[in-house]
């Protein structure tokens, strides 16, 4: 309990100080709280006693007034401390995962991991917002006025002081019970929550498929499961430790029936005087008010440790640039060494090594699942190579921040992704701080304004969910908009292979050439024409460099380059489009 309020502290950060103060008044408001009933309980020791004096019970009077103006005082202080603070620590909490996560490597984001940090960033992050601040407050409150009781009891008779605490120790050693058993199906309701986001997480992205394949039993029963699994796992925790939490709250009825039963005893063996024994009938129906509390927030405290535990499994990931270096490329040459590189097991990249020489077109050939893809994540450091080394303007990635990396290169991927934002956000991705001048300029470039003016709303159209709303033609050509706003030296494009209608291929083509010009351009080609162009063609089988050169030098080596053109001359499908003869692609 303790130590989960010391970590909610060490979220804390720049806050923190805010927490300590709230903290401290918080003990100091609950003093005050206290003071009326120890008022109360002198006063009626003086009328059993004999001992009540008028005068006396006029300052009592005063101390009472002056305690529950102070106590409001205080509780105004903790207010102001503490109000917002839970959503400030956690808003920050947020930003700092966002931002953590750029820097991890790729391969972190298994569908398991995805459920998990949206557990953590949603639900997990959510909870603690809500409740630390609460859960904080009357922790305090549940420990000062225990620790007020008890000393006040320790002053007026040790005796009884020691029979009434005997029931802290045993209610103690129940708390551990209730938290041992709430760690083990706590573990077990989270893991289940995680479930049940990527269950939902999957079957929304699946949707479609679902639908178009009628899977009403199948689609829909992973989802089903992880639903029913949570529910009983959350219904496991809530009842596991119900008749813990009874025989917690025993042991404090215990103590009370031991305060009412050694009272009098006490009381007639002549050890305890009357105002005494009518101080302890009191206190034994309110002493332990506090501490039960403790026992109905267990399961909260539990729950909270359990999504400290998560956020710090997420911040504890090892980042790609954790060295804290950045050295700037000189220039933008891109050197392959010797690299491989392997997702999980099995090399993915065999010993590669090539050059790209700044402002030159290179094109990636292969087959499917040769390596092309990832190539162009190890250019962008999305990944680490395991064996050898890549070369930015001669240094090495590794030696580079990933922010800086990326901040040189533009990347139009295979995948188009649009978020759910407008058109023109969707744009200014590439670069935040343009002006409109330079959105429309840009998408002008990328054949997009003519079809972004015909919505009502021009660029301000909400685009749905990656680009739901948009053709596909059309989302690619909002994302080459995006990459030539963002002006990158180095160009990456992973040519989409399905096949678009020949205008829009048109398009395309158009759009692609204004945003490579000048560039260092890395092209997954699969339209011929970009091939033919290309300054040289790397050849890729199975992760391993096949043949390297010109489109004339590898056709002359009638080697696979030239198998795979005649190939595709072969299958290549000539369409009639408006004007044009276009080559639909491959
Ligand atoms: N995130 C990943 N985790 C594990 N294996 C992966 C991952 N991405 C790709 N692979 C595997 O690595 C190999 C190379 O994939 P890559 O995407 O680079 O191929 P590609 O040449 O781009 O193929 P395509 O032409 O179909 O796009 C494939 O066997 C693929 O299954
Ligand atoms: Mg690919």
């Amino acid at each position: 309990m303790i130590k989960i309020i010391k970590r909610i502290f060490g979220l804390a950060g720049k806050y923190k100080k805010k927490l300590y103060w709230a903290f401290l008044f918080g003990f100091l408001e609950n003093i005050c709280a206290n003071i009326p009933v120890i008022v109360i309980l002198l006063t009626l020791n003086d009328i059993t006693t004999g001992q009540f004096f008028m005068s006396n019970m006029m300052n009592r009077l005063w101390v009472m007034v002056g305690a529950l103006l102070l106590q409001y005082l205080f509780n105004l202080i903790v207010s102001h401390f503490q109000s917002g603070t839970g959503f400030k620590i956690i808003g920050q909490q947020r930003f700092k995962i966002g931002e953590q996560l750029r820097r991890v490597p790729m391969g972190y984001f298994s569908d398991k991991n995805v459920g998990n940090i949206s557990a953590v960033v949603t639900s997990d992050l959510t909870f603690i917002e809500l409740y630390s601040m609460q859960f904080i407050s009357k922790i305090v409150n549940a420990i000062a006025g225990a620790i007020i009781i008890a000393v006040f009891v320790c002053f007026i008779d040790i005796q009884m002081a020691l029979i009434t605490l005997t029931a802290y120790p045993l209610a103690y050693l129940v708390y551990i019970k209730i938290q041992s058993l709430f760690k083990v199906f706590g573990g077990i309701r989270q893991e289940a929550q995680v479930d049940l986001i990527s269950g939902v997480l999957e079957y929304v992205h699946g949707l479609s498929v679902i639908k178009a394949f009628n899977m009403k039993g199948k689609g829909f029963k992973k989802f089903a499961d992880s639903v029913k699994r949570f529910e009983t796992s959350a219904l496991e925790f809530e009842m596991i430790a119900v008749p813990w939490l009874t025989l917690y709250n025993l042991c404090f009825q215990m103590g009370a029936a031991l305060i009412l039963y050694f009272g009098p005893y006490l009381y007639f063996a002549g050890e305890l005087t009357s105002g005494k024994f009518f101080m302890f009938m009191v206190i034994a129906f309110r002493m332990y008010l506090p501490i039960e509390i403790i026992g109905v927030l267990a399961g909260i405290i539990r729950l909270m440790g359990a999504c400290l535990d998560r956020i710090d499994e997420i911040k504890n990931i090892p980042l790609l640039d954790e060295k804290d270096v950045d050295k700037p490329p000189n220039g933008y040459d891109i050197e392959f060494k010797n690299v491989s590189f392997a997702y999980e097991q099995k090399d993915t990249i065999k010993n590669l090594s090539f050059n790209v020489k700044e402002k030159t077109i290179t094109a990636l050939v292969g087959p499917s699942g040769s390596g092309k893809t990832t190539i162009t994540n190890l250019i962008s450091r999305f990944w680490d190579v395991q064996k050898g080394e890549i070369n930015l303007g001669g240094t090495n990635l590794k030696d580079m921040k990933c922010d800086s990396i990326v901040s040189h290169i533009s990347i139009v991927f295979q995948n188009v992704y649009l978020f759910n934002d407008t058109i023109l956000n969707n744009i200014k991705f590439g670069k935040p701080q343009a002006t409109m001048e330079e959105v429309i300029k840009a998408a002008k470039k990328a054949e997009c304004h003519e079809f972004i003016k015909k919505f009502d709303n021009g660029y301000e159209t909400m685009i749905g969910e990656g680009g739901s709303t948009l053709s596909g033609g059309e989302k690619q050509r909002l994302s080459i908009a995006r990459a030539i706003l963002k002006d990158a030296p180095i160009i990456i494009l992973d040519e989409a292979s399905a096949s678009i209608d020949p205008e829009n291929e048109k398009k395309i083509q158009q759009a692609i050439n204004s945003l490579v010009k000048n560039k260092t351009l890395i092209v997954i080609a699969h339209r011929l024409s970009t091939i033919r162009n290309a300054d040289q063609i790397l050849v890729l089988a199975d992760g391993k460099l096949q043949e390297r050169g010109t489109h004339d030098e590898l056709l002359k080596n009638h080697g696979l380059y030239a198998d795979f053109w005649q190939r595709r001359q072969k299958t290549r499908d000539w369409r009639l489009s408006n004007k044009n003869l276009v080559a639909a692609p491959s």
